[in-house]
């Protein structure tokens, strides 16, 4: 059983009894890759032939993310996800989780084990997703985890149903709150992560003749029916040792594609980098009415 539905026309899609498939009610078929993930993206849904992060961008992140450098990301992004669950942990049931724009799957596959680690024996599985428009990552995703289950899919028409999902994240992309909203249980949690003022500030200073001043003023407290119910940020200093690193790091960043070719090549001479960590995690709960809550069933997935 998956919570997954058509794109094309929003039924229920199931998987086909030799698994190597889903299907709806309509007929319409999406093939498993043989890798085990599903593209649900539609042509339309695409601005150009390959969109989202390229196989270089993606393998350079696989790399930067598999040294540690940002382990103190993941760190904190378990302590909130740990810390705020928003179900009944002592419960048998399903939970279900979806990271919105996962990239490689880095962060989605450390939530994962965690969360699962951290239930009791006998308590709710879970049931994780992964979606982002780029082949390429979602490919290199289900190297990280199998039993996530890897989607090709945009996060401005996520192929699930409204109120299927208890969990939800987006982690360093643009976020589209009415359709994480709509998805969400009421009651379900939405962590959003973004880049702080100081992040990588050492890199931008080399890189940038001048820094711009940040704009970044957006503070929402309500959004498309999230509440902001919790802001963490978490700076870290980290050093890399490590000239192909740096050149990774660059290459994972939208600063590859504003620096001049010039700045890039300096940057890529250097053997050692020393930069600041800055995120900002905010922590969005979907407004909980009573009538909905009144109705859960305690054997529905949670
Ligand atoms: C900066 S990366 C972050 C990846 C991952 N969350 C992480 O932190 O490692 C941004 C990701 O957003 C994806 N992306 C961009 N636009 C998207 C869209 N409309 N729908 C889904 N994913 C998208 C890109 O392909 C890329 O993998
Ligand atoms: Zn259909």
């Amino acid at each position: 059983m998956t919570l997954l539905c058509c794109p094309v026309c929003q039924e229920e899609l199931t998987q086909t009894s030799n698994k190597k498939s889903f299907e709806c009610a309509n007929k319409h078929m999406f093939d498993k890759a043989k890798q085990g993930y599903v593209n649900l993206l539609l042509s339309h849904q695409k601005k150009s032939k390959h969109p989202g992060d390229t196989v270089e961008m993606v393998n350079a992140r696989t790399a930067f993310l598999n040294q540690g450098y940002y382990q103190p990301i993941l760190n904190s992004f378990i302590d909130i996800a740990l810390q705020n669950q928003p179900y009944d942990t002592s419960q048998p049931g399903i939970l279900s989780y979806l990271d919105i724009a996962c990239g490689e799957g880095y962060y989605t596959a450390g939530i994962h084990s965690a969360l699962c680690n951290s239930f009791p024996m006998a308590s709710p599985k879970l049931r994780s997703y992964g979606i982002d428009i780029s082949t390429p990552a979602i490919k290199a995703a289900t190297r990280r985890h199998k039993e996530i289950t890897w989607l090709v899919g945009s996060a401005y028409q996520l192929p699930f149903p409204a109120l299927s999902l208890d969990l939800a994240s987006c982690l360093f992309c643009r976020v589209d709150y009415t359709e994480a909203n709509r998805v969400l249980k009421p009651g379900g949690l939405f962590i959003v992560a973004t880049t702080g003022v100081k992040h990588l500030i050492e890199l931008r200073e080399k890189i940038y003749d001048s820094l711009k001043p940040d704009t970044t003023t957006e503070d929402l407290t309500e959004v498309a029916g999230l509440t902001k119910v919790k802001e963490v940020r978490i700076t870290a200093p980290a050093t890399i040792e490590d000239q192909s690193m740096i050149s990774n790091l660059l290459l994972m960043t939208p600063h590859y594609w504003r620096c001049s070719p010039s700045a890039q090549k300096q940057l890529s001479q250097q053997n050692q980098l020393s930069v600041t960590i800055d995120i900002n995690f905010t922590v969005f709960k979907k407004n909980e009415s009573l009538e909905t809550a009144k109705c859960r069933n305690p054997n529905d997935s949670l």
